[in-house]
């Protein structure tokens, strides 16, 4: 399961929208362009157990540090006005955890929504939760989906029909994410090169930032640095760079045949 945040955006963010920063990430924020971030970021918030093996300490210590990480990310990129943020907190997969961790998760996420409330509400932030959110604890659902409908504004509702033949938009409307752009940045801390099965679809095309820090220690000048090398990529979509064109004389290469 992963929540989601977005933000109406009506107009670009202010360098100040973020408040009193360190020196570090003003260094950072000169790099960044603030009309090129991206729209959509999604995360995968990982090395939380070894954040806590690292100081002696159970590993649930290390999800509770990491609510901090996750309050972080989500305020910084809704100041930014970036307007849809996922946060990957429990998979499928997480299931074959123990029971006390999964409990704690559960309890965790609980805990979070109800103090996250007037965060949420003072930035105008929307939450959804995508995934098998009926596996979850029945006490689970009714606080995410009380989350959803607090936060909720207005939302057309994902159109029904049954179309002969599949195209690449009638799937994406039935994705999880369905109407939210896909993301354009995917960051994975705590080192590991792999996606793990989250937005599989979604992020074909996305930016991978793949960071060394641990989640609990990511922190705003950690966001920043995946924005800014976001924006060094060069995105291509599978074409070539401009100025580079030879379509003209070989079409098919240029296609990327
Ligand atoms: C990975 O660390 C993290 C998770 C299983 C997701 C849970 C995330 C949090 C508790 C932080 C944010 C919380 C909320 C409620 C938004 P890991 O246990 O896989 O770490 P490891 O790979 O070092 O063992």
């Amino acid at each position: 399961m992963s929540q989601t945040i977005t933000h109406k955006t009506t107009h670009g963010p202010a360098p100040e929208s973020l408040g009193p920063v360190t020196s570090e990430e003003a260094k950072l924020l000169e790099k960044l362009d603030l009309t090129r971030l991206p729209r959509h970021v999604a995360v995968i918030m990982d090395g939380n157990g070894r954040w806590a093996q690292k100081r002696h300490l159970p590993r649930i210590a290390g999800h509770r540090s990491g609510t901090q990480s996750a309050r972080t990310t989500i305020e910084t990129c809704a100041r930014l006005k970036i307007e849809a943020l996922t946060l990957y907190a429990f998979s499928v997969e997480n299931w074959r955890r123990p029971k006390t961790e999964i409990d704690f998760l559960m309890q965790l996420l609980r805990e979070y929504l109800k103090k996250e409330m007037p965060l949420l509400q003072k930035n105008e932030i929307r939450m959804r939760f995508l995934g098998r959110i009926d596996e979850l604890p029945a006490g689970v659902q009714k606080d995410v989906r009380e989350a959803t409908e607090k936060t909720a504004g207005n939302k057309g509702m994902v159109g029904h029909g049954a179309p002969d033949k599949v195209t690449e938009e009638q799937l994406s409307q039935h994705l999880y994410t369905e109407g939210l752009p896909d993301p354009d940045l995917l960051i994975r801390t705590s080192g590991e090169m792999r996606v793990s099965n989250f937005l599989l679809w979604q992020i074909a095309y996305a930016e991978i930032f793949v960071t060394e820090t641990l989640w609990p220690d990511f922190n705003r000048a950690r966001l920043l640095e995946a924005l800014v090398e976001f924006q060094k990529r060069e995105r291509r979509y599978g074409g070539i760079r401009e100025g580079e064109s030879s379509s003209d004389e070989n079409p098919a290469r240029a296609a990327g045949h």
